[in-house]
Formats: structure tokens, sequence, C-alpha cells
């Protein structure tokens, strides 16, 4: 058995005490972001509880987070709770383990190269202009579902060359049917196995299997063409194993599903949130207009602007650390292992979450407050690297981050240089904590053209 350290102490890491069945099950709600926030606040940087019969721990001090994630990564893998999602993820980036992973991580990777993924920045750019050319002043919109229909044109365009807008809204609303019965499932302690033909079970395999239909169509389509284009899945096809392999069709449905998945939402949550502060920071808003308006004069911005919108980044880099799209990242021990002094049995949980470490007062000073101003003079560089990870770290660090910081800046300029977004007085704010941060309602707007 693997034991790179010897743990100090005999017993579990302090934490609360939750119900005799479920732990802390109940909590894994609403109020979720709550109890990572208390339990981080009150049990220190390891906490211990369980989610019905499995144990986790929270931790929450940086080193720790490093241990996880980069020294001993080796010896963890994905935590249970994305399982619950694998029917649609299938066995693509986010959810593969070992040898198999490692190696579609190097397939893939090269394909988000900083070189590659400029290359996309025109088409964002182009889809975002095309949206904008549908808002008039006064009208009223859903922000969270307006920035999540333009980010998935994006990946769709990316993806696959994909533009039908047909094709596009039947595959997003199979998967947010699939989505919210898996979501369902996860939350339940006791839960009927996939393979018992239950109403919802059948209901979720039928909406996987018609998904699998559409992935499989793009793919198709894909090979058919004669030309390769610029889009991933092109790029994904021509990729080639160490032993001259190709990706299958299985393999590239879950890798494109995954990456689609991955990508998009967390981005228009990006956004999403972002507004809602900006709309809570008037001061905040006129800099990044003024920032705008020196750089860019009106232009929807282009690859060449990035550099010159420091503002812009710092906006977006303050609003993930204080609305974090993934909140949470969760590891399994796959050995007995040694964590803060505590011993981490094989099969323990360790959850980090970004929601906690990015309140840290220790490395943001005041942190409830919304300051961009915070992240100049290179904060991220004389902060540890685990105080602020939206993107998470180590091996398995998001290969779409480049993808998203450069997609979120485009948006945001070219949305925030034509209108304001006036959030409705009835809106509720709230956070619905699922895989990301979503928020608990639709965020209804009213747009005033500037
Ligand atoms: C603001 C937007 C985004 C955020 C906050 C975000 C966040 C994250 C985080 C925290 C992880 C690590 C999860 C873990 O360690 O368990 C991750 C992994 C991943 N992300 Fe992102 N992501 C974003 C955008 C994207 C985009 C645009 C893509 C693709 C185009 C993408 C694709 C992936 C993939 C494939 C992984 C798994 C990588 C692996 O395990 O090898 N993400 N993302």
């Amino acid at each position: 058995m693997l034991q790179p350290r010897k743990p100090l102490h005999s017993g579990l890491p302090p934490g609360p005490k939750g119900t005799l069945i479920g732990g802390a099950a109940h909590k894994f709600g609403d109020g979720l972001l709550d109890f990572f926030l208390e339990t981080a606040r009150t049990f220190g940087p390891l906490a211990s509880a369980r989610i019905g019969p499995k144990r986790f721990f929270l931790a929450s001090d940086p080193a720790l987070i490093e241990q996880v994630l980069v020294r001993d990564a080796k010896h963890y893998k994905k935590h249970f709770g994305l399982r619950a999602f694998i029917p649609a993820l299938g066995n693509g980036l986010v959810s593969s383990e070992g040898a198999y992973w490692r190696s579609q991580r190097k397939l893939i990777q090269p394909t988000f190269i900083p070189a590659r993924v400029r290359s996309y920045a025109p088409v964002m750019t182009a889809i975002t202009e095309d949206a904008l050319k549908k808002w008039s002043d006064g009208d009223g919109l859903n922000i969270n579902n307006e920035f999540s229909r333009l980010t998935s044109q994006i990946a769709l365009k990316t993806l696959f060359d994909l533009v039908d807008d047909g094709d596009r809204q039947h595959f997003t609303d199979t998967l947010k049917l699939a989505f919210d019965i898996m979501t369902e499932r996860l939350r339940r302690v006791l839960k009927a196995p996939l393979w018992l033909p239950t109403p919802e079970n059948i209901r979720l395999k039928r909406a996987i299997a018609d998904l699998d239909r559409t992935m499989l169509g793009f793919i198709a389509a894909g090979r058919a063409r004669k030309e390769p284009g610029d889009d991933l899945l092109s790029r994904l096809l021509a990729a080639k194993r160490e032993d001259g392999s190709h990706m299958s069709d299985r393999e590239l449905r879950d890798e494109t599903m995954t990456l689609y998945l991955a990508g998009h939402e967390t981005t228009a949550l990006a956004l999403t949130w972002t507004w809602v502060l900006l709309s809570r920071h008037p001061e905040v808003e006129d800099k990044l207009v003024a920032e705008w308006a020196r750089v860019l004069r009106g232009r929807t911005p282009e690859l060449e602007d990035m550099p010159n919108l420091p503002y812009t980044h710092a906006v977006l880099s303050e609003s993930m650390r204080l609305y974090p799209p993934v909140y949470v990242i969760g590891r399994e021990a796959t050995a007995d292992l040694e964590l803060g002094g505590y011993r981490v049995k094989r099969g323990y949980t360790i959850l980090m979450s970004q929601w906690v470490n990015h309140r840290d007062p220790t490395y943001f000073p005041d942190p409830e407050r919304f300051h961009p101003e915070r992240w100049e003079d290179n904060l991220a560089k004389r902060i540890p690297k685990f105080a602020y990870y939206p993107f998470g770290g180590g091996p398995r660090i998001c290969v779409g981050n480049a993808f998203a910081l450069m997609e979120a800046a485009i948006i945001l300029a070219a949305v925030g240089q034509r209108f304001r977004f006036r959030i409705d007085d009835n809106a509720e704010l709230g956070f619905k904590p699922q895989i990301t941060l979503m928020p608990v309602a639709p965020i209804p707007v009213t747009l005033k053209a500037r």
C-alpha cells in the first residue's frame, strides 16, 4: 500500500455533526456554499464529514490543495459525484482516468495551444456581433439564457462548425432534460440503479440515446467533409496517437460532448455573474467602458486587443474569485494516504472549494468586496497557487482556460460597449449550486443602449 507520509493523528479531523444516516447529505442542496464556508471557518484547514456512508474531507489550505491536486495527484481519482454525469459525459477528458486519460489529454491538449485557441477569436467575434444585431434598447431578456445561448453557439461552431440553430436547440433541450434527471439522482442518497427500468431511468436513457444520435451525426458529417475545417472536430479527427491510431467515433463522441459540456455553461456563468456584479458596481462599469472607449473605440474586440485590456481581465478575475463557475473540485483517494497530518483512507473524498478559498481574507482583504483593482501589480503571482484556482490545477487543470478567458473578454467588451443591463427589481439573484454555480432562477434584465 502506498504511504507517502506517515499520519500524525490517529482519528479524523474535526467536523460538523450530521444526521445518523445521511451525515451532511441534507446540506448538499441550496445551502451548500454556506455549509462549505462555515465548515472551513469553524473547523480549520481540514474538516471531516459524511455524505451518507461516504467520508469526505474539506481541504481549505492552499498547501493541502496543492498536495492533492499536484504532488499526490496520481494517488487520487475524480470523486463519485461526477459519476452521476457519466451517462452524458461518457469517458471524455473530464471523467476518464489513468493511462487512458493521459493518452487522450496528450492527443487533445495540442488543439488548445495558444496559437490554435487564438484562431477561434474571429468566430467568437462574429457570433457575438450577430447576436447583438438582434438586441435593441428597451428589450427584456434573461441574461443567463442569452449568454448560455451565445457560448453554446460559439462552442458548436468551434467544435463542429455547426451553424443550424434548429439542430442546436434540439440538442440543448435534450441535454437539459438529461442533466435535470442526473442532478436529481445525484442529490438522492438512495437511488434506483440505472439498469432498473423506472420511468425516470427510461426518460434518461431515451434522452442519452437521442444525444448520441445527434453527436454521431455531427461526427459523421465531419468525417464526410472533403477538406478538413478549422473546427476542433477536424483537428481531433486528424490527431494521431504514438502508435499511429486515431480516435474512434465513440471516443470522439465522448470527448466532443465533454468539451461542449465543460466549456459553454461555465463561460456563460462567468459572464452572467460578471454582469450581476457590474450592475451593483457602476464605478467599475464606468472604468471598463473607459478602457473599451480608449482601446476599441466601438469595435468588437479582436485577438490583438487582448493585451491592451488589463482592466477587462481584472474584472473577469475578480468576478470568478467571488462567483467561481466551478465552486468545488473533488478527488477520491485510490490508496491510503496522508493529508494535513491525518490519515486519508482509500475511498475517502477530498473536497476543495474555490468558493471558500477565494474568500480567504489572508490573500483577499475585505473578501466580499468586488474590487478588480486588487489584481493590479500581479496579485496572482504574489499569492499561493491554490489561493485562487477557478480553472483547477495540476495535471487536470482546465484544458480550455485560455479559450474561456479569451471568449469571456471578447463577449464582455462587445456587449458592454453597446448595452447596459438593468436587472429587473423582482429578479431573484441567489445561487443554485449544481455541478456549476447556477443562478436559482433566470435573471431578467432590460437592455439600455449606450
Ligand atoms: C470560465 C470557464 C471555465 C471554468 C471556470 C472552468 C473550470 C474548470 C475546472 C475547475 C476544471 C478542473 C476540474 C477538476 O480538476 O476536477 C476544468 C476542467 C476541464 N475543463 Fe474547464 N472551465 C472553463 C471553461 C472550459 C472550456 C471553454 C473548455 C473547453 C473548450 C473546458 C474544458 C475542460 C476540460 C476538458 C476539463 C477536464 C480536463 C482534464 O481533466 O484533463 N473548460 N475546468
